[in-house]
């Protein structure tokens, strides 16, 4: 469902200032800036859209924009310049009315941008096709060419239009695009030979020299530099934002797209070369004879290339720099020009040059764009000119375009009134009279062909004599004094005599827009805009035919002594013209406010604005827009937009929308003075009715708001309840479906484990019986196997040649083992226990068992020997073997020892009866009796005393009588020392504080000193109560003799002195025995 949208919907204050109440400047620039500050940058007046340049891009173009406004009524959507563009094609293709869209506003203020988004709008609306948009693209295409010639960097606009434009765009009767045509007006020529401080040339200069290549360069005999020409001002050559080279290449694509050839796009940019050139021309005097100063060329080079350039004759253009030929009554008179004279041509013509080159691109691009077919056309045309000037030196330029404006005014006024008149006829209104102020009254001023300043000015130029400025203005003054708005300090109105703020050169104006003061100075100069016949001439003669087209009047065939039309009037006649045009037309007016001048966004300077919406007489427009009725609008809509106000219209109407609305009115008591019935449509007289429709309405809307939300809440409660319960059910219904499948499913898979088991348990059962029989089986068969098997072997076994071969060996080894122990048993050895002879082992395997029978045998061998001992032999053994533990390997003696066996009683003591008294003194049985040497203490001689050993003492007796020497009992007895050698010596060492120690220590010696000292050791050892002897075996140790320690040493002696160890006393500390070195008898084991 389409939604019905209005202008008044969401307003950003008001969006048409039709609306505004009260209508106040003030209030007026308050809505502009409230609007703006909100990026609203669109406002009505009526059908006039206000657009204030925003200075940055808005995202309100986009394709989805185009098709928001398309086909929407104006009032509809929130105010734009494609509603505009809209309404305007719409009524051009369906209600066949021509149309044209004037837009107007001062430098930078938006017109060009804006021209270009209603054709970029039309473009994308009107219809489609490869022909089609071929046209569009060349109609859209034909801008960056004129706006590359045409445009220039001013300190109001980086993209100033130098010129007016007005472009007729032709449609067949579908609405398609066929072509267009192109008026130009008024470029500001002047600009091509000076600029003022802080801006620049014409851009085409610019993107030639940086955007072209150097071979294109080369060929127009350029360089690069834009210092390097006089033409070019330096100080903003370079605009940020601006890229020349960038914008060159654009430019030359445009061209090919309009349809310049290769060759005209080469001569046009010859052209632009020519003119930098020629402002590098200078001049210097030259006195001639006559007195006369003459200006000759300074340097000829640029002049040579130059005439290169344009295929001229360097000496022709030379001599028209130097000389002026003027005809008068078919007589030619040549006068010289001074050098101030020269520059003057030169700059004429630099801007003649250029000014009739742009002129020739609009006629050549009108030739590209215009309509082929012949028949009717539909026509929008667009204007874009600019708006009232009031700068603070007014000149000609400015006189000129502030009356275009004010015949655009005047236009803007009656077609504005007319278009009331007519509708409140339609409608059937009673049309009361508009009090406005009507301007022809300025226009008559300006242009009236008998005493308009135009014409004023022309009589000026055209009149013999001495003509300047002042003449001109002396003229003014008298001619149109009287006019009201027509002010002159020198006039005869007494008035201004004393008005200060009136130059005497001066005069004055009042425009419908504010007062205008202009200066004269070059009134007359740039009216009459001269152009030397000798240049003329001189560019006529070029070899080259874009210069010749440009120059026709210099064909001396077709000399025309007439002066040529002047500026004013040729403007005038084109200003004639074009409102001609319009008047045929149905106007759109897009007013364009500059905000700031700093062309910065989001910056409103209110004094700028209010001095625009002054001279733009916005304020006038309004007031004609609400002269009769302030809103308008069709019974439907209206009735439409309030119906929800009153019971009878709400919701629906079923009558006639006209009744609706009256009943709706009369409902709302709505005073009757306040408005009036049409035909069609309601016509509202005051804004602050519709507001206070509007209010009653957006609080109708609220409630209806309210009750829509309250009845859509019940309503989405309620459904969502109902859809919750079935829900619901739904849901319980699969829950239980659900949860007894579920329960199904547990019960069944339970049933099916417990059987599994069952069946598990009864299978493995029969397969354990199954496998015990089958083992049974496997078992008997296997026994039986193996029992035949035993059968079999037996009976087969003698036929093995396996088993030779173990009983083989085992027979080997049975004879080899019989044979060894037959041959050890018949090679025995002695059995002796010394006797170390053994059989040699037979075989290697035999080894271990040989030594271990060797060993065997040999422990035999000795148990047996020991077998046969007495006990006196036994005795006697144990006694050796003593002995043996005493002195083997410490004593040098022991080894001839071993041989001898131990009698003990060497002297037979019992027997002999010279020794019975000594035998009746001892308390007990000699256990050996023996000759010894006993050593005296003092000079170490030897004695012979009978030694005597019982089992309780030893005894020292005398040799011949047997009378007893001492007797020492074994208790008192510490040790006894011996030498490790081969004599006989030893101590007895007595313990100290005993009785038997008072002469000291006995040194003895003997022959059986091993029996000796073996028997001594052994009877302390036996006695259990007496302390063991020790035996000290040593070559040097102490003894006590009396009260001295005497050492006694053994030294090794020479056998000199027999075999016999000798002793000596040495000294009352050492005994020395020297003992002979004999080698040592070996020792038995
Ligand atoms: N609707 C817009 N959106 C964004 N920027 C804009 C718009 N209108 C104008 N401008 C900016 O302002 C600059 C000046 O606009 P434009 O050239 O159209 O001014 P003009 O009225 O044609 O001035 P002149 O009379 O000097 O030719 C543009 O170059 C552009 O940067
Ligand atoms: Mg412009």
């Amino acid at each position: 469902m389409e939604v019905k949208t209005s202008l008044l919907d969401n307003m950003i204050g008001v969006g048409d200032m039709v609306l505004l109440e009260p209508l106040t400047e003030d209030s007026f620039l308050e809505n502009l800036k409230n609007r703006f500050d909100h990026n609203e940058i669109y406002t009505y007046i009526g059908s006039v859209v206000i657009s204030l340049n925003p200075y940055r891009s808005l995202p309100i173009y986009t394709p989805e924009k185009v098709e928001e406004y398309r086909n929407r009524n104006f009032y509809e959507l929130s105010p734009h310049i494609f509603a505009l563009a809209d309404e305007a094609y719409r009524s051009l293709r369906d209600q066949d009315k021509d149309q044209c869209i004037l837009i107007t506003g001062e430098s930078g203020a938006g017109k060009t941008e804006a021209s270009k988004l209603v054709m970029s709008y039309v473009a994308a609306v009107c219809g489609k096709g490869q022909e089609v948009n071929k046209v569009k693209e060349q109609l859209l295409q034909s801008n960056p060419v004129l706006e590359a010639f045409g445009n220039a960097k001013t300190v109001r606009n980086d993209n100033s239009s130098r010129f007016g434009k007005y472009m007729d765009i032709e449609f067949d009767f579908k609405g398609d695009p066929l072509g267009g045509v192109i008026s130009n007006y008024l470029l500001e020529k002047s600009r091509v030979v000076k600029q003022p401080r802080g801006e620049r040339n014409f851009h085409i200069f610019y993107q030639l020299l940086s955007g072209s290549s150097d071979d294109t360069l080369k060929k127009l005999k350029l360089d690069r530099d834009v210092g390097k020409y006089n033409y070019l001002s330096l100080d903003s050559a370079v605009v940020s934002g601006l890229d020349d080279a960038a914008n060159f290449r654009t430019v030359r694509n445009a061209m090919q797209i309009v349809g310049f050839m290769e060759d005209e796009m080469q001569s046009v940019l010859e052209l632009v070369a020519a003119v930098l050139k020629l402002g590098n021309i200078e001049f210097k005097p030259e006195s001639r004879c006559n007195g006369i100063d003459e200006s000759r060329v300074k340097d000829k080079n640029d002049l040579k290339e130059m005439c290169e350039l344009l295929g001229i004759e360097q000496s022709v253009l030379e001599r028209a720099f130097s000389y002026r030929t003027v005809e008068a009554k078919m007589e030619k008179v040549s006068t010289t020009l001074n050098v101030a004279q020269a520059y003057y041509a030169r700059d004429a013509l630099a801007k003649n040059l250029y000014s009739r080159l742009f002129s020739w691109l609009i006629t050549r691009i009108n030739g590209s764009i215009k309509a082929q077919a012949k028949t009717r056309h539909k026509v929008m045309g667009v204007l874009d000119i600019y708006g009232f000037e009031i700068f603070e030196d007014n000149s000609f330029e400015q006189f000129i375009i502030n009356y275009c404006n004010e015949k655009l005014q005047q236009i803007f006024i009656e077609l504005t009134l007319r278009e009331e008149q007519e509708e409140y006829i339609r409608e059937g209104i009673e049309w009361t009279n508009i009090e406005y102020f009507n301007n022809a009254i300025i226009c008559d001023l300006i242009e009236n062909n008998k005493n308009g300043i135009l014409a004023m000015l022309d009589e000026e130029c055209l009149r013999p004599g001495t003509v300047t400025d002042e003449t001109f203005l002396d003229k003014l003054n008298t001619v149109c004094a009287e006019h009201q708005h027509f002010e002159s300090r020198l006039s005869k109105n007494s008035k201004f005599l004393t008005d200060h703020s009136l130059p005497h050169n001066c005069f004055r104006i009042q425009h419908y827009a504010g007062k205008v003061l202009y200066g004269v100075e070059s009134f007359v100069d740039k009216n009459n805009d001269l152009l030397y016949r000798d240049l003329s001439q001189a560019m006529y003669k070029a070899n080259h035919s874009l210069i010749k087209q440009l120059f026709p009047e210099g064909n001396p065939a077709k000399v025309n002594l007439k002066r040529p039309p002047t500026a004013g009037f040729q403007f005038k006649a084109s200003v004639g013209t074009l409102m001609g045009n319009l008047q045929t037309k149905n106007p759109n007016y897009i007013r364009c406010i500059k905000p700031n001048d700093k062309k910065a966004s989001h910056v409103f300077t209110e004094s700028l604005v209010r001095h625009q919406l002054r001279y733009l007489g916005l304020m006038e427009n309004v007031r004609v827009r609400r002269a009769g009725y302030a809103f308008r609008q069709p019974y439907e809509p209206c009735l439409e937009r309030y119906k929800m106000l009153c019971k009878k219209t709400w919701p629906h109407w079923r009558g006639p929308a006209r009744e609706g609305v009256e009943v709706l009115l009369t409902d709302l008591q709505v005073p009757a003075e306040e408005f009036s019935y049409g035909r069609s449509k309601i016509f509202i007289r005051n804004p602050r009715t519709l507001f206070f429709l509007e209010e009653k309405r957006k609080q109708c809307l609220e409630d209806l708001a309210t009750l829509i939300q309250k009845i859509y809440r019940g309503w989405k409660c309620r459904s969502h309840f109902l859809l919750l319960k079935k829900s619901q059910i739904v849901v319980a219904a699969w829950y239980r479906r659900y949860s007894q499948q579920k329960k199904y499913q547990k019960i069944k898979s339970a049933t099916t484990v417990v059987q599994s088991y069952a069946r598990g348990w009864q299978a493995r059962k029969l397969l354990r019986e199954l496998k015990y029989q089958k083992r049974c089986e496997e078992a008997a068969t296997t026994i039986a196997a193996y029992w035949h098997g035993t059968q079999v072997r037996r009976e087969y076994r003698k036929f093995f040649r396996a088993n030779a071969g173990k009983k083989i060996y085992n027979f080997t080894i049975q004879r080899i083992m019989q044979k060894y122990f037959v041959g050890l048993k018949n090679n025995m050895p002695s059995m002796s226990p010394v006797d170390k002879s053994w059989p040699a082992r037979p075989y290697l395997f035999l080894d271990g068992a040989h030594a271990a029978l060797r060993r065997i045998f040999h422990l035999w061998r000795c148990k047996k020997y020991r077998s046969q001992f007495t006990e006196e032999k036994k005795a006697v053994y144990e006694e050796k073997l003593e002995a043996s533990e005493l002195f083997k390997d410490k004593k040098a003696l022991y080894p001839s020892s071993v041989s001898q066996p131990f009698k003990g009683d060497y002297l037979e003591i019992n027997k002999n009866p010279k020794f019975q008294k000594l035998n009746s003194a001892l308390d007990d049985k000699v256990l050996l009796a023996d000759v010894v040497s006993k050593i005296n203490r003092a000079n170490g001689k030897g004695s012979a005393r009978i030694f005597l050993l019982t089992k309780k003492s030893v005894v020292l007796a005398d040799q011949k009588t047997g009378q007893v020497k001492a007797s020492v009992v074994l208790s008192d007895l510490a040790s006894v020392s011996v030498s490790t050698q081969t004599d006989g010596f030893f101590a007895l060492r007595l313990k100290e504080g005993t009785a038997s120690a008072v002469k000291g220590d006995f040194l003895l010696s003997s022959e059986h000193l091993i029996e000796i000292i073996t028997k001594l050791h052994r009877v302390g050892a036996a006695n259990a109560d007496k302390e063991k002897i020790n035996v000290d075996i040593s070559d040097e140790f102490l003894v006590q003799f009396k009260h001295d320690k005497v050492c006694v040493k053994f030294i090794q002696g020479s056998p000199k002195n027999g075999n016999n160890a000798s002793c000596k006393r040495k000294n009352n500390r050492l005994l020395e025995v020297s003992v002979p070195n004999t080698p040592s008898t070996p020792s038995t084991p």
